[in-house]
């Protein structure tokens, strides 16, 4: 039997560079003690006060289906939280629950881009993106940016293909994989683009909590952008509810009026015991927040002093999320042959480069998601590798 073009179509076919993870994995399954900084997992779990939300509202009854688009604490809660921060008045009727951030993204592509349409995305990029683009029967294009420019895009870079014509744009600050975190003047060049070509900016903020330096603005709060923005949130990361699957969107009414349709006829929304976990961890504030994301800002700051002390291995300044991205080009390896050989000599993981995109190449991310002491060993024996290899 055929499948559909559109199913079969979704990973592009190729090598997803994700050789090296899943080598890891095997060596995980056969014992080998292997230290992972690969994916974006916390190295804690969710916290205990939350689970006790989740437990009480699950025994008290909330087990039935939920309201489609989010309860209504869970949508005020989160419109509440936007308007705090980023200063756009934001109501329930802008938001819908997801069930995290990625099917966040895939209907907002959903919503933005008929088949056919040129999507736009900035590349290095989360591993999902172009096959998000091509499940919605879109076609991913690509957007380069530099390593000398911390990977942050330009505007006239983007310009060049949306004059070409497109439907939409997405970002991510902070962003995955390469820890940058885009400032104000990068944001607007980014409005421009979208205002003068007429583009829906699907923004992906779902590190928003997680910023070491500068701050967090959110692109839906510049001059007459908010019409155009659809940003996507999830508690995965900023509060390790990575499993509990539960995100947003926030839109324009109108966009969430078809969002709501769109999730009718396919998640038929969230658990309402996972809602009412949500809304108690949204309502403890930045303190928890803070807390969860204290971890990364300490081991961005191990990694700087451990690279400060060499000259082999760069590292792209690095702002906020939970990654670092390294320069290994003065090893003459590729990034992916570098995570190769350090896996193989050191039983250490990490993700090429290449993984995320073309324009990452001759760098490997590191998720900062072990121990400080553990880590700390790692990235010295990273370092030590490296520099054997350029010697
Ligand atoms: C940039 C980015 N966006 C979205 C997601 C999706 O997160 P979730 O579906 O867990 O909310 C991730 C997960 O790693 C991510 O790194």
């Amino acid at each position: 039997m055929k499948l559909s073009q559109r199913i079969t179509n979704i990973t592009g076919g190729g090598s997803d560079g994700w050789d090296v993870f899943y080598k890891a994995r095997r060596m995980i399954a056969k014992g080998v003690d292997v230290t992972e900084l690969t994916i974006g997992e916390h190295d804690i779990r969710t916290d205990p006060v939350i689970l006790a939300a989740m437990d009480q509202s699950a025994r008290g009854g909330h087990t039935g289906y939920a309201m489609v688009p989010g309860t209504q604490e869970m949508r005020e809660a989160v419109a509440a939280r936007l308007t705090e921060r980023t200063g756009v008045p934001t109501s329930y009727e802008n938001i819908l629950i997801t069930p995290g951030g990625q099917s966040a993204l895939f209907a907002a592509h959903v919503a933005t881009c008929s088949p056919g349409d040129r999507a736009l995305y900035i590349d290095p990029y989360y591993a999902t993106y172009p096959g998000t683009i091509r499940g919605v029967g879109a076609e991913p294009v690509p957007i380069r940016t530099h390593a000398a420019n911390a990977f942050k895009p330009k505007a006239e870079e983007i310009a060049v293909e949306a004059t070409k014509g497109a439907a939409s744009l997405l970002v991510n600050t902070p962003n995955n994989p390469t820890g940058t975190v885009y400032g104000r003047d990068t944001l607007n060049g980014i409005a421009q683009v979208c205002k003068e070509h007429d583009l829906w900016l699907i923004s992906d903020e779902v590190y928003d909590t997680q910023v070491w330096e500068g701050e967090h603005i959110s692109p839906r709060s510049l001059p007459d952008m908010a019409e155009r923005t659809l940003v996507v949130g999830s508690m995965s990361k900023s509060h390790a509810m990575t499993g509990s699957r539960i995100g947003w969107i926030a839109a324009p009414k109108e966009v969430i009026t078809h969002l709501i349709n769109l999730a009718t006829h396919t998640t038929y929304g969230v658990p309402g015991f996972i809602q009412d976990a949500a809304v108690f961890a949204l309502a403890q504030g930045e303190e928890l927040e803070a807390e969860i994301a204290a971890p990364f800002e300490r081991r961005r700051d191990i990694a700087k002093d451990i690279l400060a002390n060499q000259n082999t291995v760069g590292l792209v300044p690095a702002q906020g999320a939970m990654y670092i991205m390294l320069d290994v080009r003065a090893t003459g390896l590729s990034g992916e042959a570098f995570a190769n050989s350090l896996l193989d000599t050191h039983n250490i993981a990490t993700m090429p480069g290449e993984s995320f995109g073309h324009s990452a190449h001759g760098h490997i991310r590191v998720a900062m998601t072990v121990d400080d002491k553990r880590f700390k060993s790692a990235l010295q024996t990273l370092v030590d590798h490296a520099e054997h290899l350029a010697a």
